[in-house]
């Protein structure tokens, strides 16, 4: 095996081993194994030629105590990973979901959350039956995410695994990894998730809640209050682990890589492939995600993908003004970033995942 190294000491694969070693199995690592081995067994039987992928989705938490009242966590609400969900499917792919819990799901998330309460989505009959309906305006939609949804699993085409903290992440991903194996080349990796770069190891974790004050009287009585001052140490970088031990060589993997620099993207994206030696890192601005993003190959290419400026979905988060600011002009003709007339509202992963499924079929059928 080529060994990795993070930091020009310890490879990164001893890194991981240690990491599994000092941090707790979860509790349900066995039962998802199960499902998962049910799942890849069921298609390799049923339909041997059905490709599986594994979307990594939401962000993880870092628990600062063991009974864990308090944790930290990030901005990910798994939106990349649901949608992209969706649109494999469309693709024919078999979809392993590896989601952070009551983050996105693919189909109920036009219908849940704040954003999308599915109580909007309905009124009572005018019929004076006393019968619920969906509104009339909604019943085309949800009529077609209600079929999509219901092919999804009837055909048992969307295996559903939740993961709360980076540890339980990190084991998931390893054990999948290894089980989706005997799939060879038709196995995708699509890593979405907003995973942790740092965490407190289990011997250093408090196991009760951390006290605000010191509420242990003395002569003032008084309960100073105190500052937390937390010690984080590096979660490993798996992905070199995950490239050259855990998934089959055959497999396809991709990565995203997210920065808020649009000076640094394209050069932290082609730092990673170099590093990591995988197939393709799909580069992301936290504030411009959901209309554009950069696929970096080995081959030194660097191609955007955009959604035209008349189908942008509106987002509170996001500034226009950066589309187009993170693409190096200077190795590439300016791209109209105008055009198009529609003003429905479209998805960047119906243009990413067909983009996707074309570059694992060219893998699959010529090889690496
Ligand atoms: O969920 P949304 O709100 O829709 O947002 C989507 C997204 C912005 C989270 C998504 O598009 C995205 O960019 N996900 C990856 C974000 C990220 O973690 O980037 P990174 O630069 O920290 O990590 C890059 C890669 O290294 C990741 O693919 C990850 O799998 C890997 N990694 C990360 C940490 C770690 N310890 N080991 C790793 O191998």
């Amino acid at each position: 095996m080529s060994e990795h190294r993070s930091n020009g000491a310890v490879p990164d694969h001893e890194h991981a081993d240690e990491y599994f070693h000092k941090n707790p199995t979860p509790k349900s690592l066995s039962k998802h194994q199960a499902l998962t081995r049910e799942f890849i067994q069921y298609h390799l039987e049923n339909s041997p030629n059905r490709r599986i992928v594994l979307v990594t989705s939401g962000g993880t938490t870092v628990p600062l105590e063991n009974q864990t009242v308090r944790f930290i966590d990030n901005f990910s609400a798994g939106t990349r990973g649901a949608t992209s969900a969706e649109y494999f499917l469309q693709e024919g792919y078999a979809v392993i979901f590896l989601h952070r819990q009551y983050s996105l799901l693919p189909y109920s998330r036009h219908y849940s959350h704040s954003t999308n309460c599915f109580l909007d989505f309905m009124e009572e009959s005018d019929t004076n039956d006393g019968r619920v309906v969906v509104r009339k305006e909604y019943q085309d939609k949800m009529r077609r995410v209600l079929q999509q949804y219901q092919f999804a699993k009837q055909n048992r085409l969307l295996l559903l695994l939740p993961f709360t903290t980076v540890t339980d992440y990190l084991f998931q991903l390893r054990s999948l990894a290894v089980l989706m194996q005997p799939l060879g080349s038709r196995a995708l990796f699509y890593l979405a998730a907003a995973v942790s770069d740092f965490f407190i190891p289990r011997e250093r974790m408090e196991e009760h809640k951390i006290q605000s004050r010191d509420d242990k009287g003395g002569s003032q009585g008084s309960g100073a209050s105190r500052q937390l001052v937390i010690n984080l140490d590096p979660v490993p970088k798996f992905l070199s682990t995950l490239v050259h031990s855990w998934a089959s060589k055959e497999s396809m993997i991709v990565s995203f890589k997210l920065e808020t620099d649009p000076n640094l993207l394209v050069s932290k994206a082609e730092q990673a492939l170099k590093r990591y030696r995988h197939d393709l890192v799909i580069g992301n601005l936290l504030t411009t995600r959901k209309w554009e993003v950069v696929f970096v190959t080995r081959d030194g290419a660097e191609r955007w993908l955009r959604v035209p400026k008349a189908r942008r979905s509106k987002s509170l988060s996001g500034v226009e003004e950066l589309v187009g600011k993170a693409e190096r002009k200077h190795d590439r003709e300016p791209v109209d970033l105008e055009g198009g007339t529609v003003t429905e509202g479209m998805e960047i992963e119906s243009l990413i995942i067909p983009e996707l499924a074309l570059i694992h079929t060219d893998m699959i059928e010529h090889g690496k």
